[in-house]
């Protein structure tokens, strides 16, 4: 079980830095993309409700789990799953941590993508110049949706270069609160519109019946993304995460505000589809599903803009993309840090070559994405849904079984001086070794069972 101090690796400046960039990665798209698409192919609240139950049920003792293992490790995913047990099969566990990254990147650069061309978008539309605003406004456009994911994989790269630099830090602690303040104002906007009431209980009031095993699954696997869980983002960051600072505490912060955002951007993005749909839009199938699936938040939304009209709906509309774009970087960073760390650790290269390149092979990649969208859904569906709550079992498995929870105390135990007395421990172990691996197992089985049933 040997494990290296590495004294030249990057560290955060302080507990708030690491919080914000953890924060930073969990907050992004999935919160104000994915999780109202989801949960309005889900069926509403009752998604919501089985959303917030897993996140605290099963997340929150992951995100201890990953934090704990990386910063005993000091490692990438792979080098944190080969170092901590002598056996050696779990390295495999660091491989599908790395591979889930690159998937998932691949497909989030695209949707980033959007979020740049449709600031641009509400500019045009207010100076009127339509043919522009109607050009960058076209998600099915191949050509300009491999421009915007190789500019945000550009500035994604350049910041992995500079490591976790002050001015990240500086910058999502002006931005996130930012990003709160203007969804709070569109939200009250929102409220006061036809139609949204009816959004608002749709989102707000569960219909049981609705719960499947698909809802489930949907749910989990939002639970995974939105936390940044189960591809080693945060075995990563808790790889550069000081001996000083208090794990459980830090993953309490960061699970709260990311499930604060998500049910903050559901609450605006809910009763915005059916206020669309007051004024004529379609936004619903015969069945019931929703037309537009991934592209849906960047139909809806600007609509919304343009209806408020003026300066007023420029200024909300460009701010709101803008933010999102920032919410999506600060996600992206982590989601390359975790390739790229590992080929930085593992294959003793330089940091600076490390991001050029995996940035390279991820955008390659998203090029066939970028010229056939609809791969989105069953990516993300085989890498997030899937991928991330396997990954997150295999992290249980391994905590528990392997590196085993003792080692894991003697780790927490820094920066969290009375473990000994306090319930937290006792309980997280019940979690870890039993509750969390066996509800994973059950709901990704019920869903495999299904799918060859
Ligand atoms: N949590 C990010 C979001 O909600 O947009 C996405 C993500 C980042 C997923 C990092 C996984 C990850 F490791």
């Amino acid at each position: 079980m040997a494990t290296s101090t590495t004294p030249n690796r990057g560290k955060w400046n302080s507990k708030l830095g690491f919080i914000l960039a953890a924060a930073g990665s969990a907050v992004g798209l999935g919160n104000i993309w994915r999780f109202p698409t989801v949960m309005a192919e889900n069926g509403g609240a009752a998604f919501l409700f089985i959303y917030a139950l897993l996140v605290f049920i099963i997340g929150y003792p992951v995100m201890v789990a990953e934090l704990s293992m990386g910063r005993r490790a000091e490692k990438n995913p792979v080098g944190t799953f080969k170092s901590l047990s002598s056996n050696k099969i779990f390295t495999l566990a660091g491989f599908w941590c790395v591979i889930c990254g690159i998937a998932i990147l691949s497909f989030y650069i695209i949707v980033a993508g959007w979020t740049i061309s449709y600031f641009f978008e509400q500019i045009f539309h207010y100076l009127g110049f339509e043919g522009a605003a109607a050009f960058v406004a076209d998600t099915d456009n191949g050509w300009l949706n491999a421009i915007v994911a190789v500019i945000f994989m550009a500035a994604t790269i350049s910041i992995n270069i500079a490591g976790i630099s002050q001015g990240i830090e500086r910058a999502v602690r002006l931005l996130m609160p930012m990003l709160v303040v203007i969804i709070l104002i569109l939200i009250v906007y929102v409220m006061f519109q036809p139609g949204a009431g009816e959004g608002l209980r749709e989102y707000l009031v569960p219909d049981f019946s609705a719960i499947n095993t698909d809802l489930i699954l949907a749910a989990m696997g939002q639970a995974f993304f939105s936390l940044s869980l189960g591809m080693g983002a945060l075995i990563t960051y808790g790889s550069y995460l000081s001996k000083r600072e208090n794990i459980p505490e830090a993953a309490a912060y960061v699970t709260v505000f990311d499930v604060g955002i998500a049910f903050l951007a559901g609450m605006l993005v809910m009763p915005t589809i059916y206020m669309a749909q007051a004024q004529g839009l379609v936004v619903f199938d015969e069945d019931g599903s929703l037309l537009a699936g991934a592209a849906l938040i960047f139909q809806v939304l600007p609509e919304l803009f343009h209806e408020m009209g003026g300066l007023v709906g420029l200024i909300f509309g460009a701010t709101f993309f803008f933010l999102l774009s920032i919410a999506a970087l600060t996600s992206s960073i982590s989601l390359l840090e975790v390739p790229t760390s590992y080929v930085i650790d593992e294959h003793k290269v330089s940091r600076k070559k490390a991001a050029i390149v995996v940035g390279s092979v991820v955008t390659f990649i998203s090029l066939f994405i970028a010229f056939d969208t609809s791969l989105i859904g069953p990516i993300d569906q085989i890498f997030s849904d899937i991928g991330l709550p396997l990954g997150g079992f295999l992290v249980c498995i391994f905590l528990a079984y392997f590196w085993k929870t003792q080692n894991a105390k003697l780790e927490v135990r820094q920066g969290f001086e009375n473990i000994d007395d306090h319930w937290f421990w006792p309980v997280w172990v019940v979690f870890i070794k039993y509750i969390c691996p066996i509800l994973i197992a059950l709901i990704l089985g019920s869903t495999i069972y299904g799918i060859f049933r």
